[in-house]
């Protein structure tokens, strides 16, 4: 368990909140605006140093006051101490760990490792490549600690050939002056990719002959998602070097004003008989590919580093059957990472618990208004 003590002060509709974790797993229920996206928004902040809702974090500033505070205290061996404050007056942020500035935000993610599950995580397969990136991305960044540094550098050249890009006039050997350091930097963010799919794949099928999938799946669903493969696309053609193919597209790259070929235009592919799954799977077989994807997820970060991750699943019943989200609860909990779940029906949080309670400690909390109580089992 990672996070022990939460306190939030002022953001959004939360004014004063503070809870104690006592048990791996706590379920919020509460009606809809009560404050449950909040609460969870409140840990990302810490954890990520950005909201998954607001570009703008002074939107997050509880109407009429002029700054918001988060703080958590962590139960990890160093016993840190994570706080993390906006001022809307000043648009300022400040983010601070064991009382001293907070300088990147990787730092913060080392120290708080969170994975978000929302509703719109069940788009990963259906909605464009940037999500499929972005989950890719987090698997890797987490535990390859070398990859933030390389991925950074790698983005930093990327921003200039684009700047230089968005030029009217054509400026081929400024341009150039860039490629051979953007060709080995992507070939390294490349390297780290493809070897993290090629993890997450073998952690996939794995998981699939485990017998708590065999005994709880549905039979048929997972003899289709044993078949599933995955394609890792770099963003750029195979056959030739990337410092040779961007010279070869100077003019397509003038064109769009940005660059065409790279690691920003890779791509995780799954596929089932050679089709792409969203166009073969039901939405319910798309859900299980999605879900067995996080948990492989979560058990390689559990495997390569002993992080014990904070898990935040908003409205679990919005996308999920009450047999899926025991199942997502009980592999998460049994990585050993903490759960947060918010969930709209009292009913649907009681089931939750009680079932989930047979093997792993559960706290419930009841959310309204802004005010976050403990609940009893009757809620
Ligand atoms: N800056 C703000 N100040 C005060 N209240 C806000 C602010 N931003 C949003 N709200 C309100 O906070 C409430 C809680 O929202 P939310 O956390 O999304 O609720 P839930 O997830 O429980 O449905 C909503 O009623 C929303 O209108
Ligand atoms: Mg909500």
């Amino acid at each position: 368990m990672s996070l022990g003590i939460l306190r939030i002060d002022r953001l959004r509709n939360l004014e004063n909140v503070e809870i104690v974790f006592q048990s791996q797993c706590s379920i919020f229920h509460g009606l809809n605006g009560s404050g449950k996206t909040s609460l969870l928004e409140a840990v990302y902040l810490l954890g990520r140093g950005n909201s998954f809702r607001s570009k703008n974090l002074d939107n997050l500033v509880n109407y009429g006051k002029s700054d918001f505070i988060c703080f958590a205290q962590l139960s990890n061996a160093a016993d840190d101490k994570v706080g993390f404050s906006r001022n809307g007056d000043s648009h300022t942020t400040l983010i601070k760990k064991n009382g001293e500035a907070v300088r990147s935000l990787s730092e913060l993610a080392s120290t708080l490792p969170v994975l978000l599950i929302t509703p719109q995580t069940f788009d990963l397969l259906t909605g464009g490549p940037k999500e499929r990136r972005r989950f890719l991305d987090w698997g890797v960044f987490h535990v390859e600690h070398e990859y933030k540094r390389v991925w950074q550098q790698w983005r930093r050249v990327l921003n200039q050939r684009n700047k230089i890009l968005k030029n009217a006039t054509i400026n081929r050997f400024e341009l150039s002056s860039w490629d051979n350091q953007f060709s080995e930097l992507s070939e390294k963010v490349s390297a780290y990719r493809k070897h993290y799919s090629d993890v997450l794949i073998d952690t996939f099928r794995s998981l699939l002959e485990c017998s708590d999938f065999t005994k709880n799946g549905n039979a048929e669903t997972i003899g289709i998602l044993r078949q599933i493969e995955f394609h890792y696309e770099k963003g750029w053609k195979l056959k030739t070097g990337l410092e040779e193919q961007l010279a070869n597209c100077y003019e397509t790259d003038y064109r769009y004003g940005y660059s065409t070929i790279g690691p920003q235009k890779a791509e995780l592919q799954f596929k089932f008989s050679e089709k792409p799954v969203t166009e073969v799977l039901s939405r319910g077989q798309l859900k299980a590919l999605i879900t067995t994807l996080l948990v492989a997820q979560l058990t390689i970060l559990k495997k390569k580093t002993d992080q014990q991750c904070t898990v935040l699943i908003d409205d679990i019943g919005a996308e999920l059957d009450m047999g899926s989200q025991v199942f997502l609860l009980k592999e998460i909990l049994k990585n050993k990472a903490q759960a947060l779940v918010t969930v709209l029906d009292a009913d649907n949080a009681r089931n939750l618990a009680s079932t989930v309670n047979e093997d792993f400690e559960v706290q419930m909390f009841h959310v309204e208004h802004g005010q976050i109580t403990p609940a009893n089992e009757r809620g």
